[in-house]
């Protein structure tokens, strides 16, 4: 039994990002994988090939839905129409929680399809968590939020990125899905110390946590998931679990996508880090 009222879902274990590439060898080879995590609005639509496949994919394996449109964070009211659909798809994949992003995208209705950062403000976690409970309540599924990577700051902040995000999580009364990769990025943008935050983050709250590779520039790192996992996020993924417990946790890759197995052996070196906390913990291997 989890400690972690967020986190009732410790046999999850390790799962993938389900990417098109992969679509043909997991129908006719299917590997043996604990969960797959969709991005909803790729399937948030009236039928055809998207839900076929998922279909299939649900006849098989258990499915986490993760979002990128719901902008938790734009002072616009929520989208009615997406929250039907996004309900909708919920229904179908009965998916144990869903995710999206802790950040803004929209003015006035205009969408920028860009997950952009925070200003860390009072009125920023009033406007937010009144957001997430809002959605709660409509999809009537536990809904989680997840850190962004930024390379920007606002002068407006009152507090730290990680005293926003217990500020939001707590008021929402959420669980939080943590991305050590996005930690380490924003890290070494703004110059922080990621174990900091990381230690900062309300352990008993986070339900899920995602680790990507990313790609270095001369001045700058970006979150592009298209690398494997770096020591220094594998270092803060050890942090993590050993703060939050055995949780569910998912490798993104969604560029440059090599072959489904190299991506599963990637996300299956976290099983290392599951079992220094669980050692009785039954493997799902490839
Ligand atoms: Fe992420």
């Amino acid at each position: 039994m989890s400690a972690n009222p967020f986190n009732g879902f410790t046999d999850y274990g390790v799962g993938i990002g389900l990417r098109i590439p992969h679509y043909r060898h997991i129908l006719e080879r299917r590997p043996g994988v604990d969960w797959f995590e969709i991005i909803s609005e790729n399937f948030m639509v009236d039928g055809g090939r998207p839900l076929a496949i998922l279909d299939q994919i649900l006849e098989q394996y258990r499915v986490v839905q993760h979002g990128v449109s719901m902008y938790l964070g734009s002072a616009d009211p929520l989208d009615r129409e997406h929250l039907r659909r996004l309900k909708a798809l919920a229904r179908r994949t009965r998916t144990p929680w869903l995710s999206d992003h802790l950040c803004w995208g929209s003015v006035d209705g205009r969408y920028t399809h860009d997950l952009l950062p925070m200003p860390y403000t009072w009125e920023a976690v009033r406007v937010t968590a009144a957001k997430i409970r809002q959605a709660r309540e409509t999809l009537e599924v536990p809904v989680i939020v997840e850190n962004v990577s930024s390379y920007a700051e606002f002068h407006a902040s009152e507090m730290t990125e990680w005293e926003f995000l217990n500020e939001v999580a707590e008021r929402a009364d959420c669980g939080i899905l943590l991305d050590v990769n996005n930690i380490y990025v924003s890290s070494r943008n703004h110059g922080f110390d990621p174990f900091t935050y990381l230690n900062a983050v309300p352990a008993e709250r986070v339900a899920q946590i995602h680790i990507a590779g990313h790609s270095k520039f001369e001045k700058y790192i970006l979150d592009t998931h298209d690398h494997p996992v770096l020591d220094q996020v594998w270092r803060l993924y050890a942090r993590a679990i050993q703060r939050c417990g055995p949780t569910a946790t998912l490798l993104e890759w969604d560029d440059r996508i090599p072959p489904f197995e190299e991506v599963h052996a990637e996300a299956l070196k976290a099983n290392r880090y599951l079992l220094a906390a669980e050692p009785d913990r039954q493997l799902v291997l490839p």
